[in-house]
């Protein structure tokens, strides 16, 4: 979240004047041709999505091949920006092949070494580390520091490298015929050429992603790698994390609400990246989407809804 601690104002520091562009003049002159109107309808999630954003990651915007089974936002739009993998899971995870140096299961996603500027602040009474595994693989896309179609793994056989660069990504050919001339990241100029306020586009599809472009300046965002305090409980600022799931000697811990034993994927966690329980951005998000109640999704694939600031509440007891 960037939301409750703005040591600087992200979105004006981003919304500094973005050069229009070649990539940008030319898409624009194809959607002038295309005619494109919005429609919008979701009404659930942040920002107006043609996905259904219900039943799978297929149906999100971590569904990068941007195609979802029925209707969607129209992938061809985005097919110059980014290879089409035309299957869902590749974008993060491989079956074969996988990142075995991060955290994560079966991984298809290299986590450049990148210093990330941290959270900092008087009143913290835990240090402050780099981002743990939980959250580079995030950062692997929301840094903007590498492409979103940079996998390690290509489908097929054959098509592997350790540090995906342009010459690897270009020997891929979209489905749709179209190839891609550009791989694309989460930054200005980039995704953000049109996914931007500024871009000139927004309101045709192109929804403004400012805020998902985090970089690599975390000072505005919720601490991650950060351990919870160990005393916790009554009389503390803190809720106790009543359940633990041990996974190679690495303990992560949980908050129980429904007290079955299991640690659910609607069930906010503390990862444990060596140091201890700690805060990371899989901690309040499932990038593979939570529904609560009903069918839909929590918006910004959170694990539970933060009405009435129920995220936070279930670690700090303010
Ligand atoms: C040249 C302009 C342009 C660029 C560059 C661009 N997009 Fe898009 N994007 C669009 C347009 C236009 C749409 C709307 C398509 C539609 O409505 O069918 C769109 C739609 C999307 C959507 C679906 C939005 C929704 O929820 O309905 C996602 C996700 C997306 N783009 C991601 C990306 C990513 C990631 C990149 C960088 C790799 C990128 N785009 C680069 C123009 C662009
Ligand atoms: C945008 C990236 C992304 C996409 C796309 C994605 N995953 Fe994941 N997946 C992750 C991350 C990150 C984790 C680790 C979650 C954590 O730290 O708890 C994960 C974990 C998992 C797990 C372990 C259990 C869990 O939920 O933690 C399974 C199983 C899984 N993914 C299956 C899939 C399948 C199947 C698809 C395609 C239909 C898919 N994922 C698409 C990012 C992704
Ligand atoms: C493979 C690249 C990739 C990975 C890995 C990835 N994301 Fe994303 N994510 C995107 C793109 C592209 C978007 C579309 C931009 C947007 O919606 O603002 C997005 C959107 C989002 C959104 C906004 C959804 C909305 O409704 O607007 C959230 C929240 C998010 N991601 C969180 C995460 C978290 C947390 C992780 C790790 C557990 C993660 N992402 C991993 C690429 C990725
Ligand atoms: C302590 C809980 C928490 C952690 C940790 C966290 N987030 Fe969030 N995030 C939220 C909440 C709550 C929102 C909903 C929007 C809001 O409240 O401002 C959100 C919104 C977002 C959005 C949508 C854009 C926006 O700002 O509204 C993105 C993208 C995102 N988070 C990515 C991440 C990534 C990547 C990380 C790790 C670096 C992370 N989050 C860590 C709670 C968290
Ligand atoms: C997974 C547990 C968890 C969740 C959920 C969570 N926090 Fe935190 N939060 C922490 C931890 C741990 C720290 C670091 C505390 C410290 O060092 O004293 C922290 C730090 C903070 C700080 C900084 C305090 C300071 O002294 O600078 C603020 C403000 C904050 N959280 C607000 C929120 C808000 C708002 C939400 C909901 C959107 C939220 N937190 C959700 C665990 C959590």
């Amino acid at each position: 979240m960037r939301h409750a601690n703005p040591v600087s104002n992200r979105s004006a520091l981003r919304r500094h004047s973005l050069p229009i562009s070649l990539l940008t003049m030319l898409h624009l002159a194809s959607l002038a041709v295309l005619g494109l109107a919005g429609s919008e309808s979701r009404a659930d999630v942040d920002l107006p999505s043609k996905f259904s954003n219900q039943s799978s990651v297929r149906n999100t915007r971590h569904n990068l091949t941007q195609r979802q089974a029925a209707g969607g936002p129209s992938g061809v739009n985005m097919d110059p920006y980014r290879n089409d993998y035309a299957e869902v899971c590749v974008y993060c995870h491989t079956p074969h092949g996988a990142n075995t140096n991060v955290g994560a299961p079966l991984w298809n996603r290299n986590i450049p070494s990148t210093t990330y500027t941290v959270y900092s602040s008087n009143s913290l009474t835990q240090s402050i580390s780099q981002p743990g595994a939980a959250s580079l693989v995030c950062l692997s896309c929301h840094d903007g520091q590498q492409a979103v179609d940079a996998i390690m793994n290509m489908p097929g056989s054959g098509r592997y490298s350790s540090a995906p660069n342009t010459g690897f990504l270009n020997t891929w050919s979209n489905p749709s015929g179209l190839g891609p001339f550009a791989h694309a990241g989460l930054k200005d100029g980039e995704c953000l050429a049109c996914h931007a306020s500024n871009a000139g586009i927004v309101g045709t599809g192109a929804a403004d992603f400012t805020l998902a472009a985090i970089g690599t300046d975390l000072r505005d965002d919720h601490p991650v790698g950060v351990t919870f305090p160990t005393t916790n409980g009554d009389g503390t600022d803190w809720k106790t994390p009543g359940g633990s799931f041990v996974v190679g000697g690495r303990t992560t811990k949980y908050y129980d609400e429904n007290s079955n034993g299991r640690m659910d994927k609607g069930e906010i966690r503390l990862y444990d990246s060596g140091s201890g329980p700690s805060v990371e951005c899989g901690s309040c998000h499932d990038p593979h989407g939570v529904a609560t109640s009903g069918s839909l999704f929590n918006a910004t694939f959170l694990r539970k809804p933060n009405a009435a600031s129920a995220v936070c509440l279930t670690c700090h007891s303010k």
